[in-house]
């Protein structure tokens, strides 16, 4: 018995610890599963008396819209259809009774940002052709909807910009914050790319010149500071937060890929060197601002660098130009964390901390194991999900929901077709809502500083043509995975 308790230790000790190949499939689908399921560990919904897509308290409504973000790219990277169900059932039970991601249960304390979190995550179900949630209110109308309600309170106070909070009793309404207007950015730049509905693409621009102008970003050093007090737009909170930069490196080179526009190009370059240069510490990510000895990052904090992993990762998919360095540094980010997963009773348990490289059982928790998880599944950007990355479309009907991502990118493949142009008739905006406020400025006035050239859809055009024939093995070889 002595003996076979030893060697069932030491098989033990070696399931436990994640040794992370990024270049083999099989350990990266191998060791990501693990930290999915550590992940889903904390999921409420799956118990007795748990809400479906809330997690276990602290956890709040807008830490499941980034865990399920990350669930979403999980099932489209590595095809394991093991959390597909739960996943969708969270993402089509979360849409809020008007679908736009206004849930009753949480609303009263919900802000522009949290709403945002969840909203960029239904645009992932979409980008990535989730299996829909087999109605009417697919993942990208409701990402529309959400949106729509988002800019509908943008106001003037401080030039522009939507506030911290939506409701003027909560604490944070007097504070215009970057991710909250960074989400704004983004979105509307990926359902501009995705839809080339013209109303997004003004909507960016007008979201980019009052985040350049109001103080929140750095001329000179591109970095994008936490927000401002709308009482006197002038006191800048400085903190520098991974996922604020995230939403800026991508938005901006969502725009290059749609319009071929130099100043975005140039805008998205900058924006990654000074974020690599913030963010990371010898290739390895680390939330600087409360990654430290004498600081700690709160609950909300240790999930930031799981949003700024899925950003960058995005960002390598449409911006061809800085794709190897991104995907280099999420390489060995991607190590690091995978080496910190070896602790807890289910032995993947992941540490806050992967510069160390080991587990530290310091900070563990949800946040832990979105990030490791993240940046693990965004290390493999390139090689699986440049395929399937096109125009975001209503999803599967249901009863295809088992199709595997891997031969819906491999039929992609084999099937490209050169991607249409945007139609320039196509109607403006999803709802009332989405039309400017009295308070904004009117569409011609957006419209006056549009580019002179027509937008463009690049996203075809990204050297995916190239690697065709690369692409369609590595199709091949996770199909008969
Ligand atoms: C709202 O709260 C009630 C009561 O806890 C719960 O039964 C329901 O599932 C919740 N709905 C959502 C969308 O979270």
């Amino acid at each position: 018995m002595f003996p076979s308790l030893l060697s069932l230790i030491s098989l033990l000790t070696v399931v436990c610890a994640l040794d992370l190949d990024t270049n083999s499939p099989a350990s990266v689908n191998g060791d990501s599963k693990l930290i999915a399921k550590g992940l889903l560990d904390y999921y409420a919904g799956s118990r007795y008396g748990g809400t479906i897509g809330m997690f276990d308290q602290p956890y709040y409504w807008w830490h499941a819209g980034a865990a399920w973000n990350t669930m979403v790219e999980y099932w489209a990277v590595t095809g394991d259809e093991t959390y597909l169900d739960t996943t969708r059932q969270a993402l089509a039970y979360q849409r809020g009774d008007k679908f736009d991601l206004m849930v009753a249960n949480y609303s009263t304390s919900e802000g522009n940002d949290d709403q945002g979190v969840w909203a960029l995550t239904m645009m992932a179900a979409a980008e990535r052709n989730f299996p829909g949630p087999g109605d009417d209110h697919s993942w990208l109308d409701v990402a529309k909807n959400a949106f729509a309600t988002m800019v509908a309170r943008w106001d003037l106070q401080c030039g522009g910009g939507v506030r911290w909070q939506i409701f003027s009793s909560n604490n944070g309404y007097d504070y215009k914050n970057s991710v909250s207007n960074g989400a704004v950015f983004n979105l509307a730049a990926r359902l501009y790319y995705n839809t080339g509905e013209k109303v997004y693409l003004e909507w960016a621009q007008t979201a980019w010149q009052w985040l350049w102008n109001s103080g929140l970003i750095d001329h000179e050093s591109y970095r994008v500071y936490d927000g401002l007090d709308a009482n006197d737009c002038s006191n800048i909170t400085p903190y520098l937060w991974s996922y604020n930069a995230g939403m800026l490196v991508s938005g901006t080179a969502y725009l290059f890929a749609a319009t071929g526009e130099r100043s975005w190009d140039s805008h998205a370059r900058n924006f990654w060197t000074s974020s690599k240069d913030v963010f990371f510490d010898n290739k390895v990510m680390v939330e600087i601002s409360c990654q430290q000895d004498t600081i700690t990052c709160n609950n909300d904090q240790r999930t930031f660098k799981g949003i700024y992993a899925n950003l960058l990762g995005l960002t390598a998919e449409v911006h061809p130009g800085i794709a190897d360095e991104i995907i280099d540094y999420l390489t060995a980010s991607a190590k690091a964390a995978a080496n910190t997963c070896s602790g807890g009773s289910d032995g993947h348990t992941c540490s806050l901390d992967w510069i160390s490289q080991q587990y530290d059982g310091k900070w563990i928790g949800l946040g832990e194991q979105i990030s490791a998880l993240a940046v693990i599944i965004n290390s493999q950007a390139l090689k699986v999900h440049a395929a399937p990355r096109g125009k975001a479309q209503d999803q599967v009907p249901s009863n295809q929901a088992g199709l595997q991502p891997s031969l819906a990118w491999f039929t992609t493949l084999t099937t490209a077709k050169p991607t249409p142009s945007p139609s320039k008739s196509s109607s403006p905006s999803p709802s009332s809502s989405a039309q400017p406020s009295s308070t904004h400025p009117t569409s011609s006035e957006v419209a006056t500083s549009e580019p002179s050239s027509p937008a463009q859809y690049e996203g075809g055009s990204d050297g995916t043509t190239a690697g065709l024939g690369l692409l369609a093995i590595l199709g091949l070889s996770v199909l008969l995975m």
